[in-house]
């Protein structure tokens, strides 16, 4: 068993005592499942704008509101705060956390530099608290059985990962779509591969504000030679979230958007021969194998992800999408914006 990384201030038979900042979109969602844990309470929600603590308030009779953000630092029965806010503020109210002494779970991407994720890294370390980000899709059922299928080796050497995540809207004020849509897609590669990209480069469009893309296309290069894409919009007719991973034996496509079948194995391929030595002799053989759906049970990700929170709390042990994982999509995100900067370009990324 790892040794625990953080302090735990909790017995088993305590309550677990969250605090929650921001209700605006995501937030309730976060409300709703942490307030389902077990042995746990939702101590206090802190937003700045009033009639979301309005609006809240109605939804969740008796639930304790601010608009005083500090009051979730200043009190001290609350173990573990989570941040629902734009990005542009999750560095500082991650680091007013964690040096009031709470663990914290910030919604992704957890930074937009890879120096402030790598100050709340250390920050965490020093203060021996947990420091969570909020990958949803690394607690799919559907993206964990992926990961399990490649690192099988079930679909043989992966040749590339495809990704696209588009929809029309939601447009977003603070970050471009890159910064939005896009850790998604990153941590799942990462994840499903369980590598880091080692090169990326990117294009990207500004359709309808001139400063903010809200169109692009993202490849990046990992170690091995594998190689992924993600597109991803808010300029689409119709909502896709597909995710296809082609090896050399199998192919695999996990369509979100599916109802019960969201994941497909196809035994197909393209087999060449190795006697062609001319293009006159090139011949391809193409398999045209089953198609297997597999069983997967399902659960909501963001419920697993706030169990996997609370239990990381009470245990001090790292949990899977912890600060380096959060790191390891900003350093991809930041430099597909150099990319873009550059022409699209492959900018090299240092580990
Ligand atoms: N994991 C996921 O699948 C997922 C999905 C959607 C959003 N998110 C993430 O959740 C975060 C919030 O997104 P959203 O769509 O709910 O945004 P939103 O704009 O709808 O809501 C943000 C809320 O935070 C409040 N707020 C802003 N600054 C604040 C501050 N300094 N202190 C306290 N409250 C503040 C706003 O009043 C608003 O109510 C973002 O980081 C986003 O990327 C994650």
């Amino acid at each position: 068993m790892t040794a625990p990384l953080a302090k735990s201030s909790l017995t088993p038979d305590q309550q677990l005592r969250f605090g929650l900042i921001g209700y605006g979109y995501w937030g309730p969602l976060l409300l709703r499942n942490l307030a389902r844990q077990d042995n746990s309470s939702v101590a206090l929600l802190a937003d700045v704008t009033e009639p979301r603590l309005a609006e809240a308030q109605r939804n969740n009779p008796g639930l304790r509101v601010t608009s005083r953000v500090d009051d979730m630092f200043e009190e001290s029965d609350i173990d573990a705060i989570v941040i629902a806010t734009p990005l542009s503020t999750h560095f500082e109210l991650a680091q007013q956390a964690l040096l009031s002494g709470k663990h914290v779970l910030v919604e992704k991407p957890l930074t937009d530099s890879s120096a402030q994720a790598r100050e709340l890294i250390a920050l965490a370390e020093r203060q021996g608290r947990i420091l969570m980000v909020g990958h949803t899709y690394e607690y799919s059922p559907e993206v964990e059985r992926l990961r399990q299928i490649v690192q099988n080796g079930d679909l043989g050497k992966i040749f590339y990962i495809n990704s696209s995540r588009l929809n029309l809207g939601i447009f977003r004020k603070d970050a471009d779509v890159i910064w939005d849509l896009a850790p998604h897609d990153v941590s799942m590669i990462n994840f499903v591969l369980d590598k880091r990209p080692v090169a990326v480069s990117a294009r990207g469009s500004t359709c309808v504000h001139k400063d903010l893309i809200d169109v692009a296309y993202i490849d990046l290069r990992y170690p091995g030679g594998d190689e992924a894409h993600v597109h991803v919009s808010w300029l689409n007719p119709n909502k896709e979230r597909r995710f296809t991973i082609v090896g050399d034996r199998r192919m695999a496509v996990y369509d979100d958007t599916a109802g019960n079948e969201k994941i497909k194995i196809f035994d197909r391929g393209v087999d060449r021969p190795n006697y062609s030595t001319t293009f006159g002799e090139f011949q391809l053989s193409y398999r045209y194998g089953e198609i297997v759906i597999p069983f997967v049970a399902g659960a909501e990700p963001l419920a697993v992800e706030c169990q996997h929170f609370a239990q990381a709390v009470r245990s001090g042990q790292k949990p899977r999408s912890h600060g380096e994982v959060g790191l390891n999509v900003v350093k991809a995100l930041e430099a597909a914006h150099e990319s873009i900067d550059k022409g699209g370009v492959y900018i090299p990324i240092s580990w």
